[in-house]
């Protein structure tokens, strides 16, 4: 029997928002910028000093993302959030500087060389469950799955983190999305860069946290007389552009595992989080699930070949990442004039792809705000279009990483599932997006041992 359980969206606005109404919203909760229409038009335009359109439309998102991709780069408003942190690494580069640096990384994650990185998520979700088991009361989530996920990054990125404290690096991550990761008011009125703002220079201090840790690993790996051949970090040294020579300075190495670090494991925590979330809320759906692991698993943890015999858990982390895509908003410029969706698009203008609202979409799901993990099942999942659930992206900007991030998430998932029961606790979480959907305060959920 289907549970009458809502999970909880993002606050809608009815009426488009005056320029100043934007700008202040954008800092609280960027979901709150999509408007009402957004969720069952396939375009909405309006003007904030440049004019916006926001694109909710399987066909428009192919051709943005992919048929017609060199007319859409990434936006100038979100590189400059970026910028301090990443540079003008692999996630904010263009042209040739892009493309070289996709190669160099792209080996890393093929099939073969994560299902090689296994172990190191099968015990990094050992360890989650040894933690959990000391909670007495209810646990917090979010950073339960931080932790898990950090490790596993850790491991692919520098082969191991004795230079990583990871409670002053999560520190750090949470205060920079809480400072530079506010689109601010300066950013959206197009105030050109060299003008102070006042987010950035909190953000400066942790991005300095961050730098400076990443920055020590690259240094004794430099040292290191036996380094190891193919981690991330070790890719990224021997890169080389094979066209023009030229390799990474220092500075571009920094940024670059700076990125991976941050994003390789925010993203994946948080669709852990919000899938447990969910789950909690649904015991039904969660017991079946948990029978599904416990068969195959039999009190062991989760491997890489388990994954095929346990579709319900990927299924759930399908819908949890539909709901609430860990990445919920995508910014593009405009070169050339185009049409999308019957709407004459031009230069200069900017381009929202509301990976929110497409998951959410009216037209293109039915009971849009229920959780139903079904919809991926087997048979189901074939009526969904490639271009209306966009997770990771698409085309040749997709993300690089998503096998990872999905072989990483089931394996936590089905060994925590395994052992423990979920049921909520308080308060309820809420999303809010900076740069990424995080629950807040956090997913506070009682845990007991399954019996
Ligand atoms: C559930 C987890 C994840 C989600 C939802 C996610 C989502 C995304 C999305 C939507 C993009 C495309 C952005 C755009 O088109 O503007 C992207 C790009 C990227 N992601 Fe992920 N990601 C996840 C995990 C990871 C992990 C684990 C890593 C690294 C270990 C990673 C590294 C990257 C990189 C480097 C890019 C830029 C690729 C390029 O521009 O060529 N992501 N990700």
């Amino acid at each position: 029997m289907p549970s009458d359980f809502i999970p909880v969206g993002a606050p809608v606005h009815r009426r488009i928002l005056s320029r100043l109404e934007t700008a202040m919203v954008a800092r609280r909760n960027v979901l709150e910028i999509i408007p009402a229409l957004s969720y069952r038009q396939p375009i909405v335009s309006g003007e904030m000093v440049m004019r916006w359109h926001m694109l909710a439309d399987p066909a428009g998102m192919k051709r943005v993302m992919l048929d017609h991709h060199s007319n859409y780069p990434k936006s100038e408003v979100m590189k400059r959030m970026l910028r301090p942190a990443i540079g003008e690494s692999l996630f904010n580069a263009e042209g040739p500087n892009w493309k070289w640096q996709r190669q160099a990384v792209a080996p890393v994650f093929t099939h073969r060389n994560v299902v090689a990185l296994a172990p190191a998520m099968t015990a990094t979700a050992e360890r989650t469950c040894a933690r959990l088991a000391k909670c007495t009361a209810q646990a917090e989530l979010v950073t339960e799955m931080l932790t898990a996920t950090f490790d596993v990054i850790c491991d692919v990125a520098l082969s191991g983190r004795e230079h990583f404290d990871s409670e002053t690096f999560g520190q750090a991550i949470t205060e920079y999305f809480r400072t530079a990761g506010r689109a601010s008011l300066l950013d959206f009125l197009a105030v050109p860069e060299w003008f102070p703002r006042p987010g950035r220079l909190l953000a400066a201090r942790s991005v300095q946290v961050m730098h400076s840790m990443v920055a020590a690993a690259i240094e004794a790996r430099r040292r290191d007389a036996h380094p190891p051949a193919d981690d991330l970090l070790a890719r990224m040294l021997a890169a080389q552009d094979p066209e023009t020579g030229h390799r990474l300075s220092a500075e571009d190495l920094i940024f670059n595992m700076q990125f991976f670090i941050v994003a390789g494991h925010e993203t994946t925590a948080l669709a852990l989080a919000w899938a447990l979330y969910l789950l909690a809320n649904v015991p039904v759906e969660q017991e079946q699930a948990r029978q599904q692991a416990r068969d195959q698993l039999q009190g062991r943890a989760a491997g890489p070949d388990d994954l095929i015999h346990m579709p319900l858990v990927r299924q759930i982390l399908e819908e949890a990442m539909r709901l609430y895509p860990p990445v919920g908003l995508l910014a593009r410029s405009v070169v050339e004039k185009d049409t999308l969706c019957g709407r004459t698009i031009l230069p200069g203008e900017i381009l929202f792809l509301p990976i929110w609202a497409l998951h959410r979409h009216e037209l293109l799901w039915e009971q849009p705000e229920r959780f139903r993990p079904d919809r991926f099942g087997a048979g189901a999942s074939a009526g969904i279009n490639k271009y209306q659930y966009l997770p990771f992206g698409a085309g040749p900007r997709v993300c690089v990483a998503a096998n990872f991030a999905m072989m990483q998430a089931q394996i936590i998932l089905a060994t925590v599932l395994q052992n423990f029961e979920f049921a909520p606790g308080a308060p309820s979480p809420h999303p809010i997006m900076m740069m990424t959907v995080r629950p807040e305060p956090g997913v506070f959920l009682q845990v007991s041992r399954a019996s």
